[in-house]
């Protein structure tokens, strides 16, 4: 390919001067700028000032090792799309694990070869470009969300407050990041829907006829085929489709049933329900906790919600103050 690459800010992590110098003059002849460390307290905080495109890491370093810092990079969340690139003495498979169990995104083995850290350098480039990309894609939506929101004042901060509520249940729960992170990005992002309800309806203040309630209904069908244009929020789209279903099948959109409900959504559902409880809106005061707490157990009766879920997040209350702040 004979494709010219974009120059990107690279972080060169390196104890030893001469290797510094060397992998700092290939890089800048290709037009990168180079932000060079020598130990991994400068490599820290240049990660965090500089957010530099990709970093290259030497294993062999004193304080923390190339793997650890490696693995501080991928387990922030501010930088964990950054690609890193570790450089090893040797070709060692044994190194080549521990790099891939800490997150490392390629491997150069030294003494470093300039044509393959050509290579390297503009293909982890070319893929960082594309997630900054989704990312900012992402956040278009997420801002989105939050001007929604922003429409009906009675929800003010209702996203951030189902963000956290849903990440603590949960972690209660034990879920893994990837479904923490869906959650998270689901409170934001539930209802996002909305934006194609009239405000008429949207924000009647009174009890809304059937046919506006059919309206209404629609903003889970309206929001699914938003996020489908992004793949980045595939784990996200079953959260925003169903999170009013019901277990014994009277929700919507979908009428699904027990297990077909995906379970994210059925979490979501649940802290949905608790903070409209505990919301002031215009025909209603807000209920206590213990009130919506047992309006919630009303509702597993019901079989409208699992009993598991509710327990869950009335443990992960109690155990996270998550209730703070409100
Ligand atoms: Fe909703
Ligand atoms: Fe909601």
């Amino acid at each position: 390919m004979t494709e010219r690459s974009s120059p990107g800010r690279i972080l060169v992590v390196d104890d030893i001067e001469a290797s510094l110098k060397l992998l700092t003059r290939l890089l800048e002849r290709d037009g990168h700028t180079v932000v060079p460390a020598t130990s991994s307290a400068e490599a820290l905080a240049a990660i965090t000032n500089v957010q530099p495109d990709l970093v290259l890491l030497d294993v062999m370093m004193p304080g923390l090792n190339g793997f650890d810092l490696c693995r501080a990079v991928k387990s922030h969340p501010a930088t964990f799309l950054t690609p890193v690139v570790l450089i090893t003495a040797l070709s060692a498979t044994e190194d080549r694990i521990r790099g891939i169990d800490a997150g490392a995104d390629d491997f150069l083995t030294k003494p470093v070869n300039p044509a393959e850290l050509q290579a390297r350098v503009r293909s982890l480039l070319r893929i960082k470009r594309v997630t900054d990309e989704l990312d900012s894609a992402e956040s278009v939506i997420t801002s989105l969300a939050l001007t929604i929101e922003a429409r009906d004042p009675c929800t003010d901060g209702h996203c951030q407050r189902l963000a956290r509520y849903a990440g603590s249940v949960g972690r209660q729960l034990g879920l893994s990041a990837e479904d923490l992170a869906a959650l998270q990005r689901g409170g934001f992002l539930h209802d996002i829907g909305k934006i194609g309800i009239p405000d008429a309806i949207l924000l009647k203040p009174d009890r809304l006829t059937r046919s506006e309630y059919t309206v209404i209904q629609q903003h889970t069908m309206i929001g699914d085929r938003l996020c489908g244009t992004l793949r980045a929020l595939s784990r996200v789209r079953p959260i925003v489709r169903h999170h009013h279903e019901r277990l014994d099948g009277s929700g919507y959109p979908d009428a699904l049933r027990g297990d077909d409900i995906p379970l994210l959504a059925q979490i979501l559902s649940v802290v949905d329900v608790f903070d409209a409880l505990t919301t002031r809106r215009p025909y209603k005061a807000p209920m206590t906790m213990e009130q919506a707490i047992d309006e919630l157990h009303r509702e597993v009766k019901r079989g409208w919600k699992r009993q598991d879920l509710v327990d869950a997040f009335v443990a992960a209350v109690a155990r996270e103050n998550v209730l703070l702040g409100r």
